[in-house]
């Protein structure tokens, strides 16, 4: 029996963040003994917004030497540039055709991301969310761990799968396309921002303050905390509405610290502030030092991260060829290979 797939990715938009972390890469570690897995870095995805071309190839190797020190083990997965596979692309302009334009623009993040940009909105940020289902389905993913905001992409590209492509152009004996499922889990899964626990924390905050990215060094992560938004109230709990900043940076404590929510809500649950931030930052800390350590190694050995990188893209190609080529005769071109 082949191992069930996994499929993910993060964009070289910057330094990744906690919530890339805890909402996403952590998951994928998780899971590469058990599933076939493959991760990319989307740097497709990040010219959606306006980018710096000078970065971006730096961007990309930094998030594939992060995956990496976070604990991704290429000989237990594959690691690749999305861009450097063909089909992404190629799959994506199959399932644009066959996409309804009104599913795209009920996207949330499009809605959200759009505002941002103005008069200058582009078609690949309408688009966004039909490449990454065709990063996912041209490897027959099973299973997408991604954070919470991340549900409603999954679910477009599990209809465009079902109801655009296996009902139009397969038969149910012989579907063409793998049905992926999400994984989202409930801790780290929506890691708020740190200046405002309604918000999620974002690589796109212009306040550098409202995140805590895996680069940051100890003293910068210690001030980051220790000016983050709480409120007035004395004693620290989850769950309670009117205090979204108690509730986020108890769960980050929880998580980073190892202790889990039902030890902590009980070491916390007189403690004020000042106690509090402390403990965080040296968990903080503690949990980000190792990851810092191993992606210093990394960088400062470019010839093993590309020889990594090409191993992944040998191994992605070849998945994501034959899916393609799937695809392709069923909508009635002949094969060109
Ligand atoms: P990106 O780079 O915006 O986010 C990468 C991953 O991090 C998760 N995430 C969070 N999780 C918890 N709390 C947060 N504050 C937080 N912010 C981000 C995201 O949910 C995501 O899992 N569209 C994808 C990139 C992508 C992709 C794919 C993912 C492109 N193709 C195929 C999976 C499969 C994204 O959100 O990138």
């Amino acid at each position: 029996m082949p191992r069930p797939r996994v499929l993910s990715g993060v964009q070289p938009t910057g330094a990744l963040h906690l919530g890339n972390w805890l909402g996403a890469i952590r998951n994928w570690v998780d899971l590469q003994d058990s599933h076939d897995t493959f991760v990319c870095v989307v740097d497709l995805h990040a010219i959606t917004v306006p980018h710096d071309p000078s970065s971006l190839a730096d961007d990309t190797r930094t998030t594939a030497a992060s995956y990496l020190a976070c604990g991704m083990d290429p000989n237990r997965c594959s690691v690749f540039i999305q861009s450097q596979i063909a089909a992404h692309s190629e799959l994506c302009w199959l399932l644009n055709c066959v996409t309804p334009l009104n599913w795209l623009e009920r996207m949330i993040q499009f809605k959200e991301k759009s505002v941002k940009q103005g008069d200058n909105v582009s078609v690949g940020l309408l688009d966004y969310p039909v490449l990454m289902a065709a990063d996912i389905l041209l490897y027959d993913a099973d299973l997408v761990p991604v954070g919470e905001d991340q549900k409603q992409h999954l679910e477009l590209a599990r209809d465009i799968a079902q109801q655009r492509i296996n009902a139009r152009f397969g038969t149910e004996d012989n579907p063409v396309l793998k049905v992926p499922e999400p994984l989202i889990l409930k801790e780290g899964a929506r890691v708020m921002s740190l200046t405002d626990g309604r918000s999620k924390m974002s690589k796109s905050d212009p306040n550098e303050g409202s995140r805590i990215t895996l680069l940051d060094p100890p003293e910068l992560i210690t001030k980051k905390i220790k000016r983050a938004k709480t409120d007035p109230l004395m004693g620290l709990e989850f769950g309670n509405p009117e205090r979204p900043e108690t509730d986020n940076l108890l769960g980050l404590y929880a998580i980073l610290s190892g202790k889990g929510r039902t030890a902590v809500a009980q070491e916390c649950a007189e403690m004020g502030w000042g106690r509090f931030k402390p403990l965080l930052a040296e968990a903080a800390v503690a949990a980000l030092e190792p990851i810092q350590a191993r992606h210093r190694e990394l960088m400062a050995d470019p010839a093993e991260l590309d020889n990594v990188l090409a191993v992944g893209r040998d191994r992605a190609e070849a998945v994501a060829v034959s899916t393609l080529d799937r695809v392709r005769s069923a909508m009635g071109f002949p094969l060109s290979r």
